[in-house]
């Protein structure tokens, strides 16, 4: 680790601004996914028990944005969904029978005569969570006077918010100049252990798998991987229809990007150059668009024809990608396999999910991140057949494609 964290360091009776992403799915005023709650236990749980004053502070969504989308069009906007009391909620129950939390309380702003005074009155191991950092711009324009702020809060910063790494924001990147001690928190070093050993020394044979929509977002990752010389790299989800396309197939009406043809014929020369194996799809789960609920079925892909629509991987790309995987050392996973939130659809994500699991099980390093490809472990009860699973969207593909991340960057060096 080329970075200081929390172990490095004496917390006791300081006052320590923990970055968290508590950035999750919330329904009807209750958190429906509380995955990167609990992410940020161990941490919490580490500051408070050694008397730290904890201090957490997150965003959830894109408050500002959605205020302005919802002006433009002349739609009401709700600024509740965007309060964090039903993480707070959340996060009470799951800290209840934590001995180490000697009390936990909500501050309703972020900054502020209420929020610093609140910050300055905690006793060792009091955690106080901020409100929604995203309803100030300051956050986002990572402005230097919000950072300064949200700075006089605390004696320490600890980021552990890997998920939001990928974003130079006051609470991430700005703040740091104004705290003289900036470490990593727990998660923060696990995600940074898992994902950076995938990078520099990855345990061979290495196979990646990629789905999701589109090619584009996935470009520097499959550039990075490719460089890295991953062993094979499997591709599925809509993106293959790219592929297909640019080889001449037929994907009747199945989701392409016309303009990244190009690119895709490149990625498979690039492969091909570097010694990687690059499996597409051999079979495919379609339905026909002039009658989508009732035409359903499994068919090579070279018997797609115009008004086809593809939708998941079939039977045997299932069974081949499963193959793949076998005697596998590392694996990373990114994106599910086709349209994972309709059934029967899920299945070849399914498949996967149960392929890494127990390729896992046989001895592999996996590590799975992406809403869907997690929800799919998750949704199959695979969780503990899984090396890592990464509380990070873009940020585990931004780490992945070889950058620097900002939040990560302005860490103390080690
Ligand atoms: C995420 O969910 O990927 C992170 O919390 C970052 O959120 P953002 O994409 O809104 O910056």
């Amino acid at each position: 680790m080329q970075k200081k964290t929390i172990k490095d360091i004496d917390v006791d009776g300081q006052r320590v601004f923990v970055r968290v992403d508590f950035n999750v799915p919330v329904n009807n005023g209750a958190v429906t996914d509380d995955t990167r709650i609990r992410a940020a236990i161990p941490t919490i749980r580490d500051l408070a028990g050694r008397g730290a004053k904890v201090i957490l502070a997150s965003h959830l969504g894109r408050p500002l944005k959605e205020q302005k989308k919802a002006e433009e069009a002349g739609k009401p906007f709700d600024p509740e969904k965007f309060s964090l009391q039903p993480i707070f909620n959340r996060l009470k129950e799951l800290t209840s029978d934590i001995p180490e939390v000697k009390s936990l309380a909500f501050a309703p702003n972020c900054i502020g005569d209420v929020v610093l005074q609140a910050a300055n009155a905690l006793g060792e191991g009091d955690v106080l969570l901020l409100e929604n950092l995203r309803l100030h711009a300051g956050e986002e324009k990572n402005d230097e006077k919000f950072a300064a702020n949200l700075a006089s809060l605390c004696d320490i910063y600890v980021n552990d918010a890997f998920g939001t790494a990928h974003r130079a924001h006051a609470s991430t990147e700005g703040i740091t100049h104004f705290v003289e001690t900036c470490v990593a928190g727990l998660l923060m070093e696990k995600e940074l252990d898992y994902l950076g050993r995938v990078l520099n020394a990855p345990e061979r044979p290495f196979v990646a798998i990629l789905g999701g929509a589109k090619v584009s977002d996935k470009i520097p990752v499959i550039d990075s991987l490719i460089e890295r010389k991953v062993d094979k790299l499997l591709i599925g989800g809509a993106m293959a229809y790219t592929f297909f396309k640019a080889n001449g197939y037929t994907v009747g009406k199945s989701l392409v990007e016309n303009d990244k043809l190009e690119t895709a014929r490149e990625i498979e020369a690039r492969a091909k150059e570097a010694n990687v194996e690059l499996l597409l799809p051999t079979d495919h789960q379609v339905v026909d668009s002039a009658d989508p609920l009732n035409s359903q079925k499994t068919i090579p892909i070279d018997f797609t024809n115009a008004g086809h629509v593809g939708l998941d991987i079939g039977i045997e790309t299932a069974a081949i990608f499963a193959n793949a995987l076998d005697g596998a050392k590392t694996i990373v996973w990114n994106g599910p396999m086709g349209m994972f939130e309709e059934k029967p659809f899920d299945q070849g994500t399914i498949a996967v999910a149960k392929a890494v699991a127990e390729a896992t099980d046989n001895g592999a390093i996996s590590i799975v991140g992406g809403g869907d490809s997690v929800a799919a472990i998750k949704q199959a009860g695979l969780e503990g057949h899984i090396s890592h699973i990464s509380t990070g969207g873009g940020a585990t593909l931004e780490f992945l494609a070889g950058d620097v991340l900002p939040g990560v960057a302005a860490l103390d060096d080690n």
